[in-house]
């Protein structure tokens, strides 16, 4: 049985220094630097967390946002265009050094909000403190990274080349104005991702936050609004289909930074009537085997499975979504893993070393399930002995065998902290799995001898973009390439690549004769240019 005095606590057993700090009733949007007030209708947020006492349990209500409409859509695509204004605007032609200078005083504004936006993402989410605490870190070590790359890309754009008589200078510019869409389960730091190199970069930006992970948002407004030349930055809350799907079919987004699923990228990028003019930077699904070698260290294979599937239940483009295992092996590790599974550490997102936390919402908690009743009705069985329970909004762990292709977890992105577990005997399956599998993102291969390991690598490398041994599949580092093939991505987020996403490829150049060698000597040493100079941004 579920321990529901873990997971949904009472009031008053709520921990004085994670008690909520709210309710947030947030009335407030950014449009063209300024904080306006909403009054229309507005969105209830409730926590996955519930509480309440004696097995009645309902989630914690944590305040509204906005529901805004076509109307403040639009005010917002017209501060963000007039801002860019075609390319002449003031924060796309600003010198460099000048908006790191914004971006600067900007992570210094931000550093302070760390406890109210950690309590906040952790009580909207869900998340654990600890991976909420990360989140809020690695954000703030992703700005200052990205500040430092743009340095070294300026320092690089800086000198002049020379080919067949023609001299030229090459640097990226801005592409426009920048619709950026984050995730539910990073709510700040995927969507900060794409954010601060499109900014950084010279673009103008509509920020739209997921449907959860909204409340974030809020103690932010008046950051952007200090840092940023008005109209840079407008944040709006709302209906996908009515703020960002409005934005779309103006036609005047230049681009599409979205992480979520395939259906509403497409959805949203056929809205554009320009496609030609769109560009879009995608962090899609994924479905990222394991694959256990028959010589495989148990030990090690079974912790970093367990991390890869259950980290924040699951809920990661990362996390692993399929395990292979080689018959030989497959009884000890169902063993040892449905044992490692049912001693995770469940409980309210506060608790110390806590893995897996409440669901979003009751629909969650029911897909898991409809997903479980099919791979059961098909011929699978739930491996661990707790798995299969379910309490609220909480789903514990389960892990399915043997899985095949005749059920819907076989082929869906569970999102979720349910486990489908296939034996295999010939490597082909699982390669023939990845091959023909609708999506490219990573694979992880557990195993200690190098020869079949390298035999793994040659064949999987051009199915996804990573692969991991021994270890489970992940994001990080940020300034590693982070992309995926067919439905899961477009385009390569790292610090170095992101602020490459976010540009063009720009130049000026003139055949090498005197009076040409005259005008440029005169631009640089005169500085009358912010995009042709040559001097050193330390
Ligand atoms: O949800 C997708 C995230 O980008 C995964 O990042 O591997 O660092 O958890 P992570």
């Amino acid at each position: 049985m579920l321990n529901t005095n873990a997971l949904f606590p009472s009031e008053n057993e709520i921990p004085a220094e994670y008690q909520f700090n709210g309710p947030v009733e947030q009335q407030e949007y950014l449009i063209d630097g300024k904080i306006k007030t909403w009054t229309g209708s507005f969105q209830e947020v409730y926590s996955p967390v519930c509480v309440g006492k004696e097995n009645q349990f309902t989630p914690k209500r944590l305040g509204k946002y906005p529901l805004l409409t076509e109307k403040e859509s639009l005010e917002a695509l017209d501060a963000a265009v007039k801002c860019y204004e075609n390319g002449r605007g003031a924060w796309p032609t600003l010198a460099v050094k000048e908006r790191i200078r914004c971006l600067e005083y900007f992570v210094n504004t931000m550093k302070p909000l760390r406890g109210e936006m950690v309590n906040l993402i952790m009580w909207e989410i869900g998340k654990s403190l600890e991976d909420a605490e990360k989140e809020f870190d690695r954000t703030i070590d992703y700005i200052n990274d990205t500040i430092e790359e743009v340095k070294k890309l300026d320092r690089e754009s800086s000198r002049f080349h020379m080919h067949q008589g023609i001299l030229a200078q090459i640097r990226r510019g801005p592409l426009g104005v920048v619709l950026c869409m984050g995730p539910f389960n990073y709510p700040l730091n995927e969507t900060f991702c794409t954010l601060i190199p499109a900014l950084i970069m010279g673009n103008t930006l509509i920020i739209k936050p997921p449907k959860k992970g909204v409340l974030l948002y809020r103690p932010l407004l008046a950051a952007f609004q200090d840092c940023f030349p008005a109209g840079v930055v407008n944040v709006i809350y709302g209906e996908g289909a009515v703020t960002s799907g409005t934005l779309m079919k103006s036609g005047k987004i230049d681009v599409l930074a979205f992480i979520g699923s395939s259906k509403v990228a497409n959805e949203l990028k056929k809205l554009h009537p320009y496609p030609n003019r769109l560009r879009s930077v995608l962090g899609l699904e994924s479905k990222n085997p394991a694959i256990i070698l028959p010589d495989a260290d148990l030990d090690l294979t079974v912790k970093e499975c367990l991390l890869g599937a259950l980290s924040f239940n699951g809920q990661r483009c990362t996390a692993l979504k399929m395990i292979f295992v080689h018959n030989k092996i497959k009884d000890r590790f169902l063993e040892q893993f449905s044992d490692a599974v049912d001693k995770v550490k469940y409980g309210a997102p506060w608790m110390k070393g806590i893995m897996n936390t409440p669901l979003p919402d009751m629909n969650k908690v029911a897909y898991m399930q409809q997903l479980v009743d099919d791979a059961l009705a098909k011929g699978a069985r739930i491996i661990n002995k707790n798995g299969g329970q379910s309490q609220g909004t909480f789903y514990f762990p389960t892990v399915l065998y043997p899985v095949n292709d005749t059920m819907r977890i076989y082929h869906e992105e569970q999102f979720g902290p349910v486990i489908p577990v296939l034996s295999y005997t010939n490597i082909d399956a699982p390669i023939d799995y990845i091959t023909q599998s609708p999506y490219g993102q990573q694979a992880s291969i557990f195993g200690i001898d190098p020869q079949a390991l390298a035999s793994m690598i040659d064949p999987l490398i051009n199915q996804v973009c990573r692969i991991n041994i021994n270890s489970q599949c992940q994001r990080g580092p940020d300034n590693y390439p982070f992309c995926g093939r067919k439905n899961s991505a477009e385009g390569t987020l790292s610090v170095f690549d992101a602020l490459r996403c976010f540009s063009i490829r720009t130049l000026v150049a003139a055949k090498k004769t005197p009076l040409n060698e005259n005008i440029l000597s005169s631009i640089l040493q005169d500085r009358r240019s912010n995009f042709l100079r040559t001097d050193y941004i330390f």
